[in-house]
């Protein structure tokens, strides 16, 4: 439901169709900066592992855990990144680190999980991020396309929590948050591989939290709505024009609260989810949207 083809988004329901053609510049390659530190916090002394956290929701609960005292272990492909983000969480006084892992790879997803592990002296919570998006006509969508896609939304998340789980249960208990989309609970044109991907997460998330209730361990997942990310900024625009843009994004698709979420604001749900204080929450599928889901928009063609 959210994350839109781009072009449709920007030039037809956000009605700035102009930006695409603007002046391109070079899309900030830096983290995003924001609160950071360790000193105390709910989660002081937990071990945290965060897949994509090498930008968007998953650099900003990155950040977020590791102010609130947590060890955090993030993986990503992009080295740079990955290394600009564990300096920024270490200059602020937390503790971060960086490990280049492709999720789509069994043995690289089972270095990064075991090495965490091992490194921190065991797992807390996990929160298995990483994802990407293709826009196409289904028709028109690749073998190659499906394979990529499925390999990191859906089996990146399978192979994950395949290697948490067994840590977890060793530990009495633990909590895996996985990301989904708010997106995830309709269809959507031009998104039907990535709304699969992520309504297969949330049957993950379902059956996983039954199984492993009996060891103490939760799995939720968390359904963000249009975010103010890599992933849904067309590559070329510039700061100005997609502050514009952002602003009628919002008051068009966010029935609610009328605004594009910040990834501090969906890292806040995250660790709000992992919480002591919802001890009793598993098997749920939260959107954290602004009020999306709670509607059902009708926009009225222009006659
Ligand atoms: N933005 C939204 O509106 C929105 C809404 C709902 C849900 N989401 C979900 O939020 C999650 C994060 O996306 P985002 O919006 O924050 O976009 P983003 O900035 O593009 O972040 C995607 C993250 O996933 C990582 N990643 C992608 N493929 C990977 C792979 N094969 N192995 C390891 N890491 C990989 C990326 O790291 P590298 O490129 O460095 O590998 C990056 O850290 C995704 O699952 C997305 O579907 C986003």
């Amino acid at each position: 439901m959210l994350e839109h083809r781009r072009r449709t988004v920007l030039g037809g329901a956000a009605g700035v169709g102009a930006i695409a053609t603007l002046t391109a510049l070079p899309r900030r390659a830096s983290a995003q900066q924001g609160r950071t530190g360790s000193a105390g916090g709910r989660f002081q002394g937990k071990v945290v592992l965060v897949t994509g956290g090498t930008s968007g929701i998953g650099e900003a609960t990155v950040r977020a855990f590791a102010a609130e005292g947590a060890t955090v272990a993030f993986c990503g492909r992009r080295r740079h990144l990955g290394r600009h983000v564990e300096r920024v969480v270490r200059e602020a006084g937390g503790q971060a680190v960086y490990t280049h892992a492709d999720v789509r790879d069994p043995r690289s997803v089972q270095r990064f999980v075991d090495g965490a592990v091992r490194r921190h002296d065991g797992l807390d919570i996990a929160f298995n991020n990483a994802g990407i998006q293709y826009s196409a006509p289904l028709h028109e969508t690749t073998l190659e396309q499906w394979d990529d896609l499925m390999n990191t939304n859906a089996r990146g998340v399978f192979l994950a929590m395949r290697h948490q789980l067994p840590h977890l249960i060793e530990r009495g208990g633990g909590h895996i948050i996985v990301n989904s989309s708010v997106g995830a609970l309709v269809g959507r044109p031009d998104l039907s591989l990535y709304q699969a991907s992520k309504q297969a997460v949330q049957a993950l998330v379902k059956s996983a939290a039954l199984e492993y209730g009996r060891h103490g361990v939760r799995v939720n997942a968390i359904l963000p709505g249009i975010t103010d990310t890599a992933m849904i900024r067309p590559p070329d625009l510039d700061d100005a024009t997609w502050e514009r843009a952002k602003v009628a994004l919002g008051e068009l698709n966010v029935d609610g609260l009328k605004s594009v979420a910040t990834p501090d604001q969906i890292a806040a749900g995250v660790l709000a989810l992992a919480a002591d204080e919802f001890g009793y929450l598993t098997g749920v599928s939260l959107p954290v949207d602004g009020g999306i889901a709670a509607g059902r928009r009708m926009l009225l063609p222009e006659v």
